[in-house]
């Protein structure tokens, strides 16, 4: 067996941007943090992107374009994979195992399934590595939500013995993971995170999402919009509890407007939407906690941070950067991290966060 210390982890999330890919070491996890050597980003072209969106329909001939899409993406995966091994000058022989998340096109575990497509095998053949993928179907078997996964992560890199702590982490989905000392770790999927403010903004401006969140941050939130997006049943659901583009869409956006409202104040209720769905969980669940840690995409765009930091006057807010994981890098490292566990004989998920009967090892092996 290899006895490489050294994973990558290739995170496609549901923002369908692209991929996140992070080179760790693990050699020292026990005593200290896994060190990442390289970090990569890979964006999607467009047209992947909108066959990918495409998928989340139901369509013509769907299993014959998610084959191909799958092949299409194992080659990104493999192009991410080139590069951190270029960038941190190492072969393909010294790495253990690439854990890929895989691009999800489906997630309905009150059915039973989610589906991340990839193509294993192939990114095997082309990478040289053994690669782990669907990290998600076992909880979902024994009884879970396969969602969020991170909070395992979280729990174990951002050490919370002292403060009341939550990480937050904005994708295209937001979730959070609760730290509190003496309190079992907790979890869910809270919303919309950038989804839809990227689905606006590419229908009216024509970009795939607000850099900074500059144009969302010139308009005026619409107090009837918000309130009538925050009656979304999902936001009352008890924990457990998953979501994706399944619940939150642009024709759902679409049929809550009265047509008369200007685009980019849409925008600007729309970062309110996800400030508001986040900072109600939050309190709801969790009362008032000392600090929030912000990761994902989502920690770029400022009027989002700032409005986040408006609604919880007495939480430190910050991004996972103060914690020593760059917000950017959090995900691709926490699928390096579920894959390290596989390898270890360690359990994945957390029952408490995604309703599974119990721990589970997670992932599928493809060896080289
Ligand atoms: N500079 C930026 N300004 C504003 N938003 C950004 C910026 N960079 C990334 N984002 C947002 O973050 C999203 C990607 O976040 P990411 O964490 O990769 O989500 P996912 O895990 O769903 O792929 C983008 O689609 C965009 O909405
Ligand atoms: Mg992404």
């Amino acid at each position: 067996m290899n006895p490489s210390t050294l994973i990558i982890g290739l995170m496609s999330g549901t923002s369908l941007d692209g991929v996140d890919a992070a080179l760790v070491d693990f050699s020292a996890a026990s005593h200290s943090h896994p060190h990442i050597l390289a970090t990569a980003y890979r964006p999607y072209p467009m047209r992947l992107r909108d066959e990918l969106l495409a998928l989340h329909q139901p369509g013509h001939d769907e299993l014959h374009r998610a084959a191909m899409l799958s092949q299409e993406l194992a080659h990104h995966y493999a192009e991410s994979v080139s590069a951190l091994l270029a960038q941190a000058n190492i072969s393909a022989q010294q790495v253990r195992a690439i854990g890929c998340h895989g691009q999800t096109v489906r997630h309905v575990p009150q059915q039973g399934y989610t589906l991340q497509l990839n193509q294993p095998a192939l990114l095997a053949e082309l990478s040289g590595i053994d690669v782990i993928d669907d990290f998600r179907s076992r909880d979902i078997a024994a009884g879970g939500q396969g969602a969020p996964l991170v909070p395992a992560f979280h729990a174990d890199f951002f050490d919370s013995s002292h403060s009341h702590r939550i990480i937050l982490n904005i994708g295209g989905i937001a979730n959070l993971t609760h730290l509190q000392p003496g309190t079992p770790v907790s979890g869910f999927d809270c919303g919309p995170g950038n989804m839809l403010l990227d689905a606006w903004i590419q229908q009216h401006q024509q970009q795939a999402y607000d850099k900074e969140g500059a144009w969302g941050g010139s308009g005026t939130r619409l107090p009837d919009l918000l309130d009538r997006l925050l009656a979304h049943p999902y936001f009352v659901v008890p924990a457990p509890k998953s979501c994706g583009r399944e619940q939150f869409n642009l024709s759902w956006l679409k049929s809550l407007l009265r047509g008369t409202e200007a685009p980019v104040d849409v925008q600007a209720t729309l970062v309110a939407l996800t400030v508001r769905s986040i900072t109600d969980a939050i309190q709801r669940e969790y009362g008032v906690p000392d600090e929030l840690y912000v990761c994902g995409g989502g920690a770029h765009n400022k009027s989002l941070m700032a409005r986040l930091a408006d609604e919880l006057p007495d939480t430190r807010v910050a991004t996972t950067d103060t914690l020593g994981l760059p917000a950017d890098w959090v995900e691709a490292v926490a699928f390096a991290w579920l894959a390290w566990q596989l390898l270890q004989g360690k359990p994945g998920n957390l029952p408490e966060v995604t309703g599974a009967r119990g721990t589970r090892l997670l992932g599928a092996i493809h060896p080289v």
